[in-house]
């Protein structure tokens, strides 16, 4: 016998369960059970009681940031209120306890929203037709690139058109999604005014050119007015355009990149229409595209033949790129969101998202450099620079940090990267001149310290429950173990 089996049974082996059997009972000689499963010491559970509990929990859940308590003013990520309502709705039974196998003809409902869905998406955008499986946004870039090189190897079985031309400005998703494509990527640079460097577009508008991966409007927060002269640029040398619709709040309703030369854009639901962003999923980044694009959608898409909604796959789609019909209760809440704002709400989304990112540029724009100054106005989201505070010692990062102190989210740091000591600010289509003006005193006070108390800045936070972290470390290593302090 080993040493295990000599150890005291932490549990009674005779008493009863509810059928009046009892360990005992059970014919397994302990000598036969695993020694790994054995318990050797005692467990160390914490006698609490239940108001014990509830406090710890609602203490700790109190220490935690969120869009319900306080302003986001994270650029690029797009964390605005979404309403209730959509989630509950999300929630209901016949939504959320449907199998993913069960036979199209008992879920009809189901397949007229999301054929629905598809229309308002291809129609917002001025596409002709949309896939909502793809269930992110990188995933939706990474359809949207199969599909230009399915394009080209139908077009010529010698195809060498293996280049995908990405602005600097771009998400890392891009490049990442046509690497992953078998693309090979090259970068075009911005200009002094935060637009693509057309001549460079022009040298390498070639015979190698599969395509370009835009965003608009950029990560900079700019909307490139050559918009039309770039997708005419690529078109004559055969590429095609992608569209990163990440950014639509800033242009749903007001514009259609479609009309503006579009061949193929994938939109982040979870940004735009009402599932927040951040959360680390579900996501759902539907890919919507135009005539030329339309039988290489991803499968499945939603059909109506005679009142009859079918799933189906198009003649040359690119495939699955997932289980099943994608992030379902994303569909719904965008679905109910599209349907409350309808089309006299939806245009106002994105204007009050551009006024409030141009009304904190203006508040703050003698206090903090602005990262491309050229431009009078930005769309929904403002890209400063702490370039002036630098030379105080004072980094982008300590500004961040400081924000906590007077209780906001950090807004994207260093990003984009062709902005130095880049902090990224979107305010959301969601939040009150009130909320944004006392953002803007909170940000005019931090850059007064910068330049009078620079000491505060480099060890702020002081009044969160943690101080600065080794956030690599934290990561890396996080430490969960629990406490009662
Ligand atoms: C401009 C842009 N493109 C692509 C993405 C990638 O989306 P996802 O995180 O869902 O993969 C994001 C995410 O925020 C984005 O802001």
């Amino acid at each position: 016998m080993s040493e295990y089996n000599k150890m005291p049974l932490l549990m009674d082996l005779s008493r009863k369960d509810k059928f009046g059997v009892s360990l005992s009972d059970i014919d397994v000689p302990l000598s036969e059970l695993p020694e790994s499963s054995l318990l050797r010491e005692d467990i160390q559970l914490p006698e609490l009681s239940q108001l014990d509990v509830v406090r710890y929990f609602t203490n700790l859940s109190q220490m935690n940031y969120s869009i319900d308590t306080q302003f986001y003013p994270l650029g690029s990520c797009t964390m605005k209120y979404n309403p209730k309502i959509n989630d509950q709705l999300a929630s209901l039974k016949g939504f959320s306890n449907i199998h993913p196998l069960i036979e199209e003809s008992l879920v009809q409902g189901s397949l007229e929203l999301m054929f629905n869905l598809q229309s308002y998406l291809s129609n917002i955008s001025g596409m002709t037709a949309t896939s909502l499986s793809t269930m992110a946004g990188a995933q939706g870039e990474l359809a949207g690139v199969l599909m230009i090189k399915a394009f080209h190897e139908k077009q010529s079985t010698s195809s060498k058109r293996n280049v995908i031309l990405i602005p600097d400005s771009a998400h890392g998703t891009n490049p990442a999604s046509a690497s992953m494509a078998g693309f090979s990527v090259k970068s075009i640079p911005s200009d002094q005014n935060g637009n693509m460097d057309i001549d460079v577009l022009k040298e390498n508008a070639n015979e190698n050119l599969a395509g370009i991966m835009l965003t608009l409007p950029s990560t900079l927060g700019l909307f490139d007015n050559q918009i039309v002269d770039i997708c005419n640029i690529v078109h004559e040398a055969g590429g095609l355009v992608y569209g990163d619709g990440a950014n639509m709040n800033a242009w749903m309703g007001q514009t259609k990149l479609g009309d503006l030369g579009f061949d193929v854009i994938h939109i982040n639901l979870h940004k735009t229409f009402s599932t927040p962003h951040g959360g680390g999923g579900p996501g759902s980044g539907p890919v919507c595209v135009n005539d030329t694009l339309l039988n290489y959608l991803p499968g499945p898409v939603v059909q109506r033949n005679s009142n009859v909604y079918e799933f189906v796959e198009m003649p040359d789609t690119i495939g699955h790129l997932g289980a099943f019909h994608g992030n379902f209760g994303v569909l719904v809440r965008a679905y109910c969101y599209i349907r409350a704002l309808g089309k006299e709400g939806i245009p106002e989304v994105s204007k009050n998202a551009v006024m409030n990112a141009n009304y904190i540029m203006n508040k703050l724009k003698h206090a903090y450099d602005i990262g491309f100054d050229n431009r009078s106005i930005c769309m929904h989201e403002v890209v400063f620079t702490a370039r002036k505070q630098k030379q105080n010692g004072v980094k982008g990062l300590d500004i961040a940090k400081r924000l906590l102190d007077y209780g906001y989210h950090a807004p994207t740091m260093y990003f984009p990267l062709i902005v130095d000591e880049a902090l990224m600010v979107e305010p959301t289509e969601s939040e009150s001149k009130n909320t944004l003006d006392k953002f803007i005193d909170a940000m005019l006070q931090i850059a007064d310290e910068c330049e009078n108390n620079s000491e505060l800045l480099h060890e702020a936070p002081h009044n969160t429950p943690v101080q600065r972290l080794d956030e690599a470390l934290a990561a890396r290593q996080p430490n969960l173990k629990w406490s009662t302090k």
